[in-house]
C-alpha cells in the first residue's frame, strides 16, 4: 500500500521555495486518499546550531504554515520529528548500515562542511541516515521533495538495498521521490544562478510565506531580469535563468504548464509580466501568510495537535522498530 512521508526543516522561514517545491506537492498528495505523514525535523536542524527560543518557534511555525497551506490534521498526519523517538532509533541502526564513503559524497554535506569538515558537527555528517530513517520508519513510498533533496533519497534507496541485503530480508520498500511541478528548484529572486534559500543573507532574494501583501508585491517589482521580452516557448528561456525563474513561478503558483503561461504571456515586456505575477503571488500567498498567524496566537493549540499526530505515527512506527530490531538480533 502507497504511503507518503515528507519532512521540512524548521530554521528560519518558510519560503516560496518550499511551497512551490514541497508544500503544494503534500497538499496534492493528500487529496488522493492515501495515508500522508508531514514532518516538522527539527532533529535534523540542531545539525547546526540553533538558538533554543527560536526553534521552538520556528516548530510551531512551521506547523501553522502547513495548516495554513491546506495540510489537514485530520487528513494527514502532522508531527514533530524528536516526538516520535522511533526516528531517532533507527537512525542509529541505519548510521551502522550505510558507508562514511556515501555520507562523503553528498552535496550538501560538501556545500555546507565546506572546508573546515573538522568543525562539523557528527550530525550534519549522518544527516541522511536520519532522514532515510525518517521514511523507512513509516514503509513510506512516496516522498514528495525538491530538486535539491534528490541525491538524498538516492542514498535513502541505497540504505534500504543494503539492509534487506545484508540480513537476507525483504523489509524495508525502496522508496520513490516524487519531483513534480513547475517549480522543483525556485531560484533567488536577486540571483538567478542561487537557489532561493533561508540561509541567503538578502532577504529580498526570497519570498517568505509571512511577508505580507506589500511585501511579497514589492520584492517582484524589485527581482532582477533582463531587457527582453518573454519568448513564446520554453526553450526561449535556456540562456535566461531569472526570466525562466519568473515564469516557473507563475506556471507553478497557477498550477500550469510553462508552456501555456508562455502561449499566454510570450512577447510581453516584464514591466507588464510583472505585476500579473505580483497579482497572482498576493492572491495565493496573503492569505496563507494571514492564516499562519492566526493560527500561532494559538500555539497551545499547535501543540495539541503534535502531540495527536505522534500518538498516530507511534502505531505505524512503533511496529516496524520492533520489527527491525527482531531482524538484527537484538533481545527484547
Ligand atoms: P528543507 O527543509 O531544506 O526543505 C524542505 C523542502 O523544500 C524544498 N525546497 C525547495 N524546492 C524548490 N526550490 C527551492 N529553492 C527549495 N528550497 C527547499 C526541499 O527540496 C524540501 O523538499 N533534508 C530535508 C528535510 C527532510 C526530509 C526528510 C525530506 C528530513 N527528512 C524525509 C523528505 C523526507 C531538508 O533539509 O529540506
Amino acid at each position: 500500500t502507497p504511503r507518503v512521508f515528507s519532512g521540512i526543516q524548521p530554521s528560519g522561514d518558510l519560503h516560496l521555495g518550499n511551497y512551490l517545491g514541497a508544500i503544494q506537492g503534500f497538499v496534492r498528495m493528500q487529496a488522493q486518499d492515501i495515508q500522508t505523514v508531514y514532518c516538522m525535523v527539527d532533529m535534523h536542524a540542531i545539525t547546526v546550531w540553533q538558538d533554543p527560543a527560536d526553534l521552538r518557534h520556528s516548530t510551531r511555525e512551521l506547523a501553522a504554515g502547513f495548516i495554513a497551506s491546506g495540510i489537514s490534521p485530520e487528513k494527514s498526519i502532522l508531527i514533530n520529528q524528536s516526538q516520535v523517538p522511533e526516528h531517532a532509533q533507527l537512525a542509529w541502526v541505519f548510521n551502522c548500515v550505510a558507508r562514511m564513503g556515501w555520507m562523503g559524497r553528498m552535496t550538501q554535506w560538501k556545500d555546507k562542511a565546506g572546508k573546515n569538515a573538522e568543525k562539523a558537527s557528527l550530525g550534519l555528517f549522518a544527516y541522511p541516515a536520519l532522514m532515510a530513517a525518517d521514511i523507512l520508519v513509516y514503509h513510506a513510498t512516496h516522498v514528495p521533495v525538491g530538486e535539491d533533496q534528490k541525491q538524498h533519497l538516492e542514498l535513502t534507496r541505497d540504505i534500504a538495498a543494503k539492509f534487506n541485503h545484508d540480513y537476507g530480508v525483504d523489509f524495508f520498500p525502496i522508496t520513490e521521490p516524487v519531483i513534480e511541478g513547475a517549480a522543483t528548484r525556485v531560484m533567488s529572486l536577486r540571483d538567478g544562478s542561487k537557489k532561493m534559500s533561508k540561509s541567503d543573507p538578502s532577504d529580498a532574494s526570497r519570498i517568505n510565506m509571512t511577508d505580507d501583501a506589500d511585501t511579497i508585491a514589492k520584492k517582484i517589482r524589485k527581482a532582477k531580469t533582463d531587457p527582453d521580452a518573454l519568448p513564446s516557448e520554453a526553450a526561449g528561456l535556456e540562456d535566461r535563468p531569472e526570466a525562466r525563474n519568473l515564469v516557473n513561478i507563475y506556471a507553478a503558483l497557477n498550477e500550469q504548464s510553462v508552456d501555456a503561461v508562455l502561449a499566454e504571456v510570450g512577447g510581453q515586456q516584464f514591466g507588464t509580466f510583472k505585476p500579473k505575477l505580483a497579482e497572482l503571488a498576493v492572491a495565493k500567498m496573503a492569505p496563507i501568510s494571514t492564516e499562519m498567524a492566526r493560527l500561532m496566537a494559538d500555539t497551545a493549540e499547535i501543540d495539541r495537535i503534535l502531540a495527536k499526530g505522534a500518538e498516530q505515527a507511534r502505531e505505524i512506527t512503533a511496529p516496524i522498530l520492533k520489527r527491525t530490531y527482531e531482524i538484527i538480533g537484538m533481545v527484547g
